[in-house]
């Protein structure tokens, strides 16, 4: 466990990503390869920046990157803009102010964890019915979801939105996601129920 651990911490060191949680965002994309060259991306829960950064190597110059959290940081390339806010209190009309539609939405968000793993479980789930809400608000019809969540008592019904929100729908666990974490990831492809308010549309 220690020795998983200890290599990607190492290898983010060394590859100049600030943290080891991008291997996470790589090792779904070389499965799926949802994220293009030109894309516009929404990264959500994205300090430190390690998944902005390798969203950014994808997606070029000619891509955007809208990057949300509540703890303050810096964009590092000029097709990025980073919104310091906490996520409940974002609109999809912030988002829509910067770019009609995105292409992909990835959350990694995480609560502040208690050590309360029922709590901190029911958090997770929040944050992770918000980053649906707002990818189905302001996807294009074509958009990805990747995002993370804490396994527990409230992810199947997440799951179930998910899946009737999105055509394709597939739980990952990456190999670099330490295995006693309860963190998991939920990634949808292809729109076909949008949102409006609270609730989805037929
Ligand atoms: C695991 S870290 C993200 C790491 C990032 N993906 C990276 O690779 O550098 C989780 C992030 O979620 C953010 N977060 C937690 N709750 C949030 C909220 N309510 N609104 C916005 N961001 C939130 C935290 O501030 C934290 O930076």
């Amino acid at each position: 466990m220690k020795k998983v651990q200890d290599h990607y911490f190492k290898k983010a060191k060394q590859e100049g990503y600030p943290a080891r949680s991008v291997y996470k965002l790589k090792e779904a994309q070389a499965a799926r390869g949802f994220l293009k060259k030109g894309d516009t991306v929404l990264d959500l829960g994205a300090y430190p920046g390690s998944w902005s950064k390798y969203i950014l190597e994808v997606i070029g110059p000619s891509g955007r990157l809208v990057a949300v959290d509540i703890t303050p940081f810096r964009p590092f390339a000029k097709n990025m803009v980073v919104i310091q806010k906490d996520i409940t209190q974002l609109a999809p009309q912030d988002l829509l102010a910067i770019a009609p539609k995105f292409d992909s939405v990835v959350s990694d968000m995480a609560p502040k964890t208690t050590g309360h793993k029922a709590l901190d479980h029911l958090r997770s789930v929040a944050l992770a019915h918000k980053a649906l809400e707002l990818a189905l608000a302001v996807g294009a019809v074509n958009c990805a979801f990747f995002c993370k969540v804490f396994q527990g008592s409230d992810f199947p019904a997440f799951l179930s939105k998910a899946k009737a929100a999105f055509r394709t729908v597939n739980v990952l666990k990456p190999k670099s996601s330490r295995s006693e974490s309860v963190e998991i990831f939920v990634f949808g492809t292809e729109i076909k129920r949008r949102i409006r308010g609270r609730g989805l549309e037929d």
